[in-house]
C-alpha cells in the first residue's frame, strides 16, 4: 500500500474514532440520548411480589449532563410509572414525566424533566405480570414444588420491561440494589452475591464495574449453594445442586486457561445459577453469575462448552461490548471463537473440532432458511426486534471470520492481537466500524497483503459466506459417516467410543430416505427415544417428525411440555408446522405447554404455529 494511502486511512481512522465515541453511537433500538444526558449509576430498590407477579419499587440514577438539555430520555416497556422525582436542595421533589406511545418492538419512550441542576432522578414504578424480560413460576412449576421462582432475561432489549432505563449497550453503568422477597427465598443478581445461608428476605447487591444495561439480572427462588472452588459456586434448586457441581467441575480450569490466553478475569467471583428448564436460552453471561439451563446437566460433561461460552463472555461481550444490536457478532462471534479455544485447551483439538463442525452445520442450515440480508454480520435490523432475527449467523459466521484471520496471520500473531484488543477496549462498547479501524491498524497493517480490507468488508457486510471461508471438518465425524454407510447396508454400528458429538453428527446426517425399519432398528438398539441427553433427544425427535416415526410421539410431547429452552423447542415446532396434521397436534401440545413457557419462547413459537396472527 502506498504511504499516501496509509496516511489517508489513518486520518480517516482517527476522524471516525472521534466521531463514533461511545456517547454518540447510534442505537435505533433505544430512545436514550446519551450525548445529552446519560446515567452512569443506578440505585435500585425492588420488592419481588410473587402473589401479583410484579416487581415494584424505584430506580434512582445519577445524571451526567453532556449539554444543557433539561430532559432525560429513557426506555420502558409496559411499565407502570407512578411518579418521578428530582434530588434538588438535598431533598426529593416531584417532577413531570411523559410516556410515549407503545412501539411494538421498542416499547415507550419515557421523558423526564430534570431542570438544569439536579444531580439525581428517581422513578417510582411497577412491572406488569406479562413483562417480556421476566418469568414467574408457581411452586408447582418448580422441581421443589414448595416455593415460587422468578428470573430475568434482559438481553437484548428486555431490561426496559423491568427497569425504566437507557436501554442501549452503548451505555455502561454501575449499580447497587436492595431487593426484598418473601422469607425463605434467596434473591441473586449479576453482582456480588453472598454465599451465606441467610434467607431473611432482604438482600443487598453492588456491581462496581460499569456494565451495559442488558447485563443487569435478577432471580429469586428456593436456591441452595455449593462451592466448586474458592471463586466458583453453583446456585440451584436442591434437586440438581450436586449434579450441576459435578457437571461443571472444570469451570475453575476454564478460567485459568482463558486468563492465560486473554488476560485476567476482571469480575471477582464466577458463579453459575441453574434455572428451571423453562429458561429460554442455554446460558446467559450475566456478570459474576452466568444463568444456565438445566438441560446441559447431562451426567457426562458433554455439553459444558456452554459454560466455556458464557465464561468467555467475561472477555468478549461483558468487557468489550457490542455498541448496538447490529453489532451482536462482536459479542457472539468472538465468544464462540474463544469458547472453542477454551475447549481445545482443556480437552484437545479433536473435541473442539467436532464442536466447531457441529456449529458449522447448524449455520449452513440457517443460511438456507434465512433471507440473504439477515445473513450479514453487521446486520441491518431497522427497528425490527433483535429477537425476531436471532440466528447462528453472529455466532458461527463470526467465529469463522476470526478462525479465518487466525489462519491467515498465524495463531501467535492473532492471539497477541486478541489479548491487546481485550485490554484496549476493556469496559467499553464498540461498533463494527470501530472494530474495522482497530483491525486495520493492529492486525492487517502489521502484515501487509495478507488480508485486504475488501475481504474484511465481504465478511462483515455481505450475505452468506466468502468462497474462501474455513469449512470446519472433523476426522472423527468422517469415521462416523463411513460407519453410517456400512450400517445402511446391514452392518452393526460400533458406538462404544462415541461421544455426544458423534451421536449428534450421526443423527443429523442420516439420509432422509432412511426406512421406517432402520429407524426402529436404531431405537431398539440404542434407546434413542428415551435418551436423556437433551441435545441427542432433540436431534432424534426432529428426525422422528420428518420420518413420521410414531413411537417417538409421546416422548416428543413430554419433551415439549417440560423443556422451554427455545433452541431445543422451536426447531421441533418449525418441523411440525410443515404438515396440517402435525400442525394441529403441535398447537394442542403448545397450548398445554404455554403456561410454563417463558414470554420469549411463547412469542417465537406462536409466530411459527400461528403465522397468520
Ligand atoms: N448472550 C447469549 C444469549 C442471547 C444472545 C440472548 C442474544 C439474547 C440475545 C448467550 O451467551 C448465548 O449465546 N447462549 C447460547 C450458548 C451456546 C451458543 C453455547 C445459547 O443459549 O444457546
Ligand atoms: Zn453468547
Amino acid at each position: 500500500m502506498s504511504v499516501l494511502r496509509k496516511l489517508f486511512i489513518s486520518v480517516i481512522g482517527v476522524a471516525l474514532w472521534l466521531s463514533t465515541g461511545v456517547a454518540k453511537a447510534e442505537d435505533v433500538h433505544s430512545y436514550a440520548r446519551l450525548n445529552q444526558v446519560s446515567t452512569p449509576h443506578l440505585e435500585l430498590t425492588l420488592d419481588i411480589d410473587f402473589a401479583n407477579r410484579k416487581l415494584q419499587g424505584h430506580a434512582t440514577y445519577i445524571l451526567q449532563r453532556h449539554d444543557d438539555s433539561t430532559q432525560v430520555y429513557m426506555d420502558t416497556s409496559h411499565l407502570t410509572i407512578k411518579r418521578t422525582e428530582l434530588w434538588v436542595n438535598e431533598q426529593w421533589q416531584p417532577t413531570k414525566f411523559t410516556l410515549g406511545d407503545v412501539h411494538p418492538s421498542l416499547g415507550s419512550e419515557l421523558i423526564i424533566d430534570i431542570g438544569s441542576v439536579a444531580k439525581k432522578v428517581r422513578v417510582h414504578y411497577e412491572t406488569v405480570p406479562s413483562a417480556s424480560g421476566l418469568q414467574w413460576l408457581t411452586p408447582e412449576q418448580t422441581a421443589g414444588k414448595k416455593h415460587p421462582f422468578m428470573f430475568s432475561q434482559s438481553q437484548p432489549i428486555h431490561a426496559r420491561s423491568w427497569i425504566p432505563i437507557q436501554d442501549t449497550p452503548a451505555l455502561r453503568l454501575t449499580y447497587n440494589a436492595t431487593v426484598t422477597t418473601p422469607k425463605g427465598l434467596l434473591a441473586v443478581m449479576s453482582a456480588d452475591n453472598s454465599l451465606s445461608d441467610n434467607r431473611d428476605g432482604e438482600y443487598k447487591f453492588s456491581m462496581p464495574q460499569a456494565i451495559p444495561p442488558y447485563l443487569i439480572a435478577i432471580a429469586a427462588g428456593d436456591l441452595a449453594i455449593k462451592s466448586i472452588s474458592e471463586n466458583v459456586a453453583v446456585f440451584a434448586e436442591q434437586y440438581i445442586l450436586d449434579d450441576a457441581a459435578w457437571e461443571f467441575a472444570d469451570t475453575p480450569r476454564m478460567i485459568e486457561v482463558t486468563e492465560a490466553m486473554y488476560g485476567p478475569y476482571r469480575w471477582d467471583r464466577y458463579d453459575l445459577l441453574i434455572l428451571p428448564p423453562s429458561f429460554p436460552f442455554g446460558g446467559m453471561e450475566n456478570p459474576r453469575l452466568s444463568f444456565i439451563t438445566p438441560t446441559v446437566v447431562s451426567g457426562d460433561r458433554s455439553l459444558i462448552n456452554l459454560i466455556a461460552h458464557e465464561l468467555a463472555h467475561s472477555w468478549s461481550g461483558n468487557l468489550v461490548t457490542n455498541a448496538s444490536w447490529r453489532d451482536l457478532w462482536i459479542n457472539e462471534g468472538f465468544t464462540s471463537y474463544v469458547e472453542n479455544r477454551i475447549m481445545e485447551a482443556l480437552f484437545g483439538k479433536e473435541r473442539a473440532q467436532m464442536e466447531f463442525a457441529l456449529g458449522y452445520q447448524d449455520l449452513l442450515d440457517n443460511l438456507e432458511r434465512l433471507e440473504p440480508k439477515d445473513t450479514v454480520l453487521n446486520i441491518q435490523l431497522g427497528t425490527r426486534h433483535p429477537d425476531d432475527v436471532f440466528s447462528q449467523v453472529p455466532y458461527v459466521k463470526g467465529q469463522l471470520f476470526l478462525a479465518y484471520l487466525e489462519d491467515k496471520f498465524g495463531r501467535d500473531v492473532f492471539d497477541k492481537f486478541l489479548r491487546k484488543y481485550f485490554d484496549d477496549f476493556a469496559f467499553q462498547s464498540i461498533s463494527t466500524a470501530q472494530f474495522k479501524i482497530y483491525l486495520q491498524r493492529e492486525l492487517l497493517a502489521q502484515k501487509p497483503n495478507v488480508v485486504s480490507m475488501d475481504k474484511i468488508n465481504e465478511w462483515l457486510h455481505e450475505p452468506g459466506l466468502p468462497a474462501d471461508a474455513p469449512k470446519p471438518t472433523s476426522d472423527a465425524f468422517a469415521k462416523v459417516e463411513q460407519q453410517t454407510q456400512r450400517w445402511l447396508k446391514g452392518a452393526q454400528l460400533q458406538t462404544k467410543q462415541w461421544t455426544t458429538h458423534e451421536w449428534l453428527h450421526f443423527i443429523n446426517n442420516l439420509p432422509l430416505d432412511i426406512s421406517a425399519e432402520n429407524m426402529a432398528r436404531l431405537d431398539r438398539e440404542f434407546g434413542l427415544t428415551e435418551i436423556q441427553n437433551s441435545e441427542i433427544a432433540h436431534a432424534w425427535l426432529k428426525l422422528s417428525i420428518v420420518k413420521k416415526y410414531e413411537p417417538a410421539r409421546d416422548r416428543l410431547r413430554n419433551y415439549l411440555l417440560t423443556i422451554g429452552r427455545n433452541k431445543l423447542v422451536s426447531p421441533l415446532y418449525r418441523e411440525l408446522a410443515k404438515t396440517a396434521d402435525n400442525l394441529k397436534w403441535a398447537r394442542e401440545v403448545y397450548e398445554q405447554a404455554k403456561p410454563g413457557y417463558h414470554p420469549l419462547t411463547q412469542t417465537v413459537n406462536e409466530a411459527l404455529l400461528y403465522p397468520e396472527h
